[in-house]
């Protein structure tokens, strides 16, 4: 078989590729209209709640795909894949959506976000949010959705996303100040002065824990406003306090300064198991000791390359203490053990 190349045959040929253009061209509008994803079972409270939203009058492709036309047709080619999925049920409940930064600013564009705008009582400058890499989602996740938005998914803006930098010492890069002055932000009054943190039940004792420990300051100014009630330990631990805190533990009349949130019976040994500081010929007598403790306890403090530091340097001849390392958890002891961990062993 052959084909001869004809006017006829031309004609054919474009007339069929413009249907076909044409047709995927209403097939994607089509596909994009609320009643064409309201097919979707799954997404039906997340139409109602859209219909009731500022953005009710916004095509769903308009944030749930990237700007551009080539990332309109990757969404839709994924997006072809869901009514299969639909109709096996074999999707993530709740499922949780992602919509990217751009998808937002292709409509609040520079002129909004980059200028202070007030709402809701409160004036905020997007500026520096975009600048730092925050998602709209981590503020404004139920923008279309309202409450069809699964509970841990749902963020509204709040105070201590935004304390983060307003705490008197974060500088954007001109240089200035971001300071917690109230009425930089609120422009009502009356806006009450402890935070809802505040009023959880437990938060006398959990506030460590809970809250973001660089947000206090903006408030608690006065020196002293947290380490009068610690015994005069600095919350967070300063960078040092590895190195510090036997001589503060000395200063402070011993493990009591220390006992209002370590369970100082189980946490201070998990890594006092080994003499601090190590006894004088230590380097004779350390095989001994880590027969004895377990090279595990070594690794509260020590990261395997400081072992490495003498041992690679025998190991060449004698494998031997390679075998030490053996089964050991070798990461650096960056983040610390629970407050009240149980330990295996004594000592
Ligand atoms: C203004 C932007 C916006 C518009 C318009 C919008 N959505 Fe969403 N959508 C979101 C955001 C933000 C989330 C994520 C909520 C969360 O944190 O779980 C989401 C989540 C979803 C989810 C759950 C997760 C997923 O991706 O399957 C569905 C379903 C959904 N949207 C469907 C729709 C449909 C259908 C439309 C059109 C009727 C639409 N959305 C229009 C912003 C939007
Ligand atoms: C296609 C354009 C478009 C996109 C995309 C879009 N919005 Fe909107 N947005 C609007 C319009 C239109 C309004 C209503 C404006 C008004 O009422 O003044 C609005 C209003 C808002 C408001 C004010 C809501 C209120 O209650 O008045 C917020 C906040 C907002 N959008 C955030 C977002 C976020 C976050 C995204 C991305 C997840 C997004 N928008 C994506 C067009 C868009
Ligand atoms: C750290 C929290 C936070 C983040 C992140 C954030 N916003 Fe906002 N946004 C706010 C606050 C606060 C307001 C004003 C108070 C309110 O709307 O309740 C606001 C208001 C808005 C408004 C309404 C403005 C008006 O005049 O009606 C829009 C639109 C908006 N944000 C879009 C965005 C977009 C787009 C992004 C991502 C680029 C984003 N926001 C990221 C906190 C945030
Ligand atoms: C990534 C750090 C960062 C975060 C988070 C942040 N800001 Fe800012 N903000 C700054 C810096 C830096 C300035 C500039 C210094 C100044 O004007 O105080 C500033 C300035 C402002 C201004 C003054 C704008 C002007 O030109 O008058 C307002 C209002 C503001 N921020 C509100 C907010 C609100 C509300 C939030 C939380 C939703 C927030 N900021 C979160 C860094 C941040
Ligand atoms: C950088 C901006 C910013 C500054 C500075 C700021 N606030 Fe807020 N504040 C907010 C935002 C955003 C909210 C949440 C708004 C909402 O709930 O509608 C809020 C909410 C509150 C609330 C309600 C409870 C809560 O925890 O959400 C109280 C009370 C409050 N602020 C007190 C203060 C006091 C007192 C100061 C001054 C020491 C202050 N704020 C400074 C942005 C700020
Ligand atoms: C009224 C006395 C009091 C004040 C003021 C106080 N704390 Fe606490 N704090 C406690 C008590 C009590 C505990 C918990 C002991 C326990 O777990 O039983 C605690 C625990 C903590 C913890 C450990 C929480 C955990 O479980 O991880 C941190 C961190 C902490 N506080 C930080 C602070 C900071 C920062 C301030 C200052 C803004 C502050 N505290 C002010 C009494 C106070
Ligand atoms: C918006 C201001 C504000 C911020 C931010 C703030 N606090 Fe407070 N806090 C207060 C006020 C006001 C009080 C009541 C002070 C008083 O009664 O003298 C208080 C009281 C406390 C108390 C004492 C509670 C009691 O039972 O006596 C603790 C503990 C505390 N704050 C911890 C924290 C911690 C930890 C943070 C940071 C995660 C923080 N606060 C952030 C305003 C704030
Ligand atoms: C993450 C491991 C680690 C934990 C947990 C730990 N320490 Fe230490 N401790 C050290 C190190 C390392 C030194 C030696 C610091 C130096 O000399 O530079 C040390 C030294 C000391 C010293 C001084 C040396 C001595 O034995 O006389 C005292 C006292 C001390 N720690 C008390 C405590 C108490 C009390 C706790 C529990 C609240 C505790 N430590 C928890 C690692 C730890
Ligand atoms: C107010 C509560 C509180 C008090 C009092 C307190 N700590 Fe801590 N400590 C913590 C918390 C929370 C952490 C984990 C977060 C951190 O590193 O700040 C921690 C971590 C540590 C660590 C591990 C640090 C690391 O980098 O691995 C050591 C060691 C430690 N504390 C020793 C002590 C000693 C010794 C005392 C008494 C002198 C003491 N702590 C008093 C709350 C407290
Ligand atoms: C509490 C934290 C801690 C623990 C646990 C610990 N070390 Fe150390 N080790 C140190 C510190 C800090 C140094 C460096 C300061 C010094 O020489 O005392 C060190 C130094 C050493 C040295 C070099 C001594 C020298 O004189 O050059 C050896 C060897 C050593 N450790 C082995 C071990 C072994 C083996 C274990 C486990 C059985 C262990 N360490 C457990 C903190 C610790
Ligand atoms: C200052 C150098 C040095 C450092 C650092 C060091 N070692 Fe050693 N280690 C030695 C020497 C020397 C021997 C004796 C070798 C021999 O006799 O076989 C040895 C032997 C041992 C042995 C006995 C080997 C065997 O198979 O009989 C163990 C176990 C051991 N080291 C564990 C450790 C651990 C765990 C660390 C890190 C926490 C460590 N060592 C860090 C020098 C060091």
């Amino acid at each position: 078989m052959s084909f001869r190349l004809t006017t006829r045959g031309l004609t054919i040929a474009a007339i069929f590729l413009t249907v076909v253009v044409v047709g995927i061209g209403v097939a994607l509008a089509a596909t994009s209209t609320p009643q064409f994803c309201g097919t979707c079972k799954s997404h039906v409270p997340y139409i109602d709640e859209y219909k009731k939203s500022a953005h009710r009058d916004v095509n769903c492709e308009q944030c749930h795909s990237k700007p551009g036309p080539f990332f309109f047709l990757t969404a839709k080619l994924e997006a072809l894949q869901q009514p299969i999925a639909q109709i096996t049920g074999d999707y993530e409940k709740p499922i949780l959506g992602y919509v990217l930064n751009q998808s937002c600013r292709r409509c609040h564009n520079n002129d909004l976000l980059f200028h202070p705008v007030s709402k809701n009582g409160i004036r905020v400058q997007h500026r520096h949010l975009i600048e730092a890499g925050f998602l709209c989602m981590r503020c404004h996740s139920t923008q279309a959705h309202g409450d069809a938005v699964p509970p841990g998914s749902r963020t509204y803006p709040s105070m201590d996303q935004c304390l983060i930098c307003h705490n008197n010492q974060f500088k954007d890069p001109q240089g200035q100040v971001a300071t917690s002055r109230c009425d930089l932000c609120h422009t009502k009054p009356n806006y009450g002065a402890v935070p809802l943190t505040h009023k959880q039940n437990d938060w006398a004792t959990r506030h460590g824990a809970v809250g973001i420990l660089s947000t206090c300051s903006a408030c608690h100014v006065k020196k002293g406003a947290c380490s009068d009630c610690h015994k005069g330990i600095l919350m967070p631990h300063p960078a040092a306090w590895i190195s510090e805190h036997g001589v503060i533990v000395g200063k402070r009349g011993g493990n009591k300064a220390c006992d209002q949130c370590h369970d100082t019976k189980e946490y201070c040994k998990t890594c006092h198991q080994v003499k601090m500081p190590h006894p004088a010929g230590f380097v004779d007598s350390h095989p001994a000791v880590t027969a004895q403790k377990g090279s595990d306890t070594c690794f509260n403090c020590h990261v395997v390359a400081n072992c490495q530091a003498c041992h690679d340097l025998h190991a060449a001849g004698d494998p031997r203490a390679h075998k030490l390392l053996g089964g050991a958890n070798s990461s650096l002891q960056s983040t610390p053990t629970p407050i009240s961990s149980p330990i295996a062993g004594g000592g």
